[in-house]
């Protein structure tokens, strides 16, 4: 397969980053602490926070790295189908990049101007800088932490509606070996 994609794939570089993606979203939302920030940053949780830090902001790192990419790809093209889902689609891709970036963004401007230094990877510590605005910083990033996972579910729900109920190209184009279901490949993996 080849690292760009053609009219009817992404490509297997474009693949990579969206599950490389969705895993570590995925364990940064279910190792995230909520509560007091006592608890949020007391010694016992220390190694938790690190794990959720260190993730939030691979992800970060991983979209700037699938956009930069994103500008020399070839995009598949959509399959046939209304105008409104072809919209819906665009616009849930675009809402999903739009909370890749603002989830770890208010993470680490919440921390910041919350009193909080941020260390990466076990890396040297970044801030604290002095400011007010740290607490609601970090309650927006909880509540957008929350919004990515139910979208991505939805997206989730309606890339697999593709597949088996429309049984067009939608899923396979983003899963590795995964046959187009409405072509002649695809019905005779069928039972
Ligand atoms: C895509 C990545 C991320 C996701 C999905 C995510 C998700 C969440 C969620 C859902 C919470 C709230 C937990 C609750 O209230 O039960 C939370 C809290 C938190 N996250 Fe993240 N997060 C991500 C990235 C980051 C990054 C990059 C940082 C780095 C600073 C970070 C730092 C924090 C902190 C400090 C809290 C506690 C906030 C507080 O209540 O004071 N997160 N995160
Ligand atoms: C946190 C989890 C996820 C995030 C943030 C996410 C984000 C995205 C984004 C931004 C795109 C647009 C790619 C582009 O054209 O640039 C995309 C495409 C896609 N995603 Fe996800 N995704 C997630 C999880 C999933 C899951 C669990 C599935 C399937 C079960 C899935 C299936 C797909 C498919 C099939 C496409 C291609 C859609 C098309 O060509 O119209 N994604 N995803």
């Amino acid at each position: 397969m080849s690292l760009s994609g053609t009219a009817t794939r992404y490509g297997s570089l474009a693949q990579a980053l969206h599950w490389l993606t969705a895993l570590l979203v995925l364990i940064a939302f279910l190792v995230s602490e909520g509560g007091p920030a006592t608890r949020v940053y007391s010694a016992d949780n220390a190694s938790t926070l690190l794990l959720h830090e260190s993730l939030g902001f691979a992800v970060f790192w991983l979209l700037v790295i699938r956009l930069i990419w994103r500008l020399f790809d070839r995009i598949p093209d959509a399959p046939p189908m209304p105008g409104w889902m072809d919209i819906a689609s665009r616009a849930t891709h675009w809402a999903l990049y739009a909370l890749l970036f603002a989830v770890p963004a208010t993470a680490m401007l919440g921390a910041w101007f919350g009193g909080h230094p941020v260390t990466v990877y076990g890396l040297g510590a970044i801030g604290p800088f002095s400011g007010t605005w740290g607490t609601s910083l970090a309650e927006i990033h909880g509540t957008l932490g929350d919004i990515i996972l139910w979208l991505a579910g939805l997206h989730a729900a309606a890339a697999i509606y593709h597949h088996v109920i429309l049984r067009d190209r939608v899923l396979s184009q983003m899963v590795p070996g995964l046959p187009n279901p409405s072509s002649g490949l695809g019905r005779q993996a069928r039972p």
